[in-house]
């Protein structure tokens, strides 16, 4: 029997999850993942690491988001696991794949985490550098527009002590996403390269965020 190489692996695993997000809303499509993937692949060549569970989990973090799915927490590792045996991935990497998906959001962060791996850290710095910056901006209205969330409404300021159930369900503008979650994201880097690479896009969030209220005001 030939056992494909990782980069047989990864080339499939790329295809599936092209077509099946070929029609995801702007913030969560293919590009993100392609960015995401690049960031992880980035920052796995510095930290020591096991690059083929970190494709695989950049590659299918968001093959079936919750928010797309009726809150369902559980269909995105269940459809990441699914394709995985399929194409006759080991038990054992699916499982650790799976895990990572499951704790890399930011609503899990609401949980008590119950697991770690060096390959989270870097995927979930991955992802949290696509939400943050130049980027992270652009996405935050793609959401909210998708959403038909107001830009930004003087009168419903932040709420910074959500619970992981009002933050799923909010409706506020989108200004406020900026408080609730965008700029708490470079505290909350793990790898050294990922708390480099976001100071900067942080620092740009914060010139636009002054250059948005001297407008407004
Ligand atoms: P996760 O899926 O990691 O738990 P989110 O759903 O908060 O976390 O984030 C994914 C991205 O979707 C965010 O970085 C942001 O761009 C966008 N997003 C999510 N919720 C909102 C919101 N309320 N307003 C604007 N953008 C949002
Ligand atoms: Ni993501």
């Amino acid at each position: 029997m030939i056992t494909p190489s990782n980069a047989d692996i990864i080339e499939q695993t790329a295809n599936f999850v092209r077509h099946t997000l070929r029609d995801a809303e702007g913030g969560h499509d293919w590009w993100h993942i392609h960015r995401v993937w690049t960031n992880a692949k980035l920052i796995a060549q510095i930290e020591s690491c096991d690059t083929l569970i970190i494709e695989l989990a950049a590659l299918l973090h968001d093959i079936a988001d919750s928010k797309f799915h009726n809150g369902d927490e559980e269909i995105g590792p269940a459809t990441a696991g699914e394709f995985l045996k399929s194409i006759a991935i080991d038990e054992e990497t699916i499982i650790h794949v799976q895990q990572i998906i499951r704790h890399m959001s930011f609503k899990a962060s609401f949980n008590k985490a119950v697991f770690h791996s060096k390959e989270l850290a870097i995927v979930q710095d991955a992802d949290r550098l696509d939400a943050i910056g130049a980027i992270g901006i652009a996405r935050a209205f793609t959401y909210g527009g998708f959403k038909a969330r107001e830009i930004y409404n003087p009168n419903i300021p932040p709420n910074l002590n959500m619970t992981k159930e009002e933050y799923k369900s909010t409706t506020a503008p989108t200004i406020n996403h900026f408080y609730e979650k965008l700029l708490l994201l470079k505290d909350k880097m793990n790898t050294e390269t990922g708390k480099k690479l976001a100071q900067q896009r942080h620092s740009f969030m914060e010139s636009y965020l002054a250059q948005f209220y001297s407008e407004v005001h």
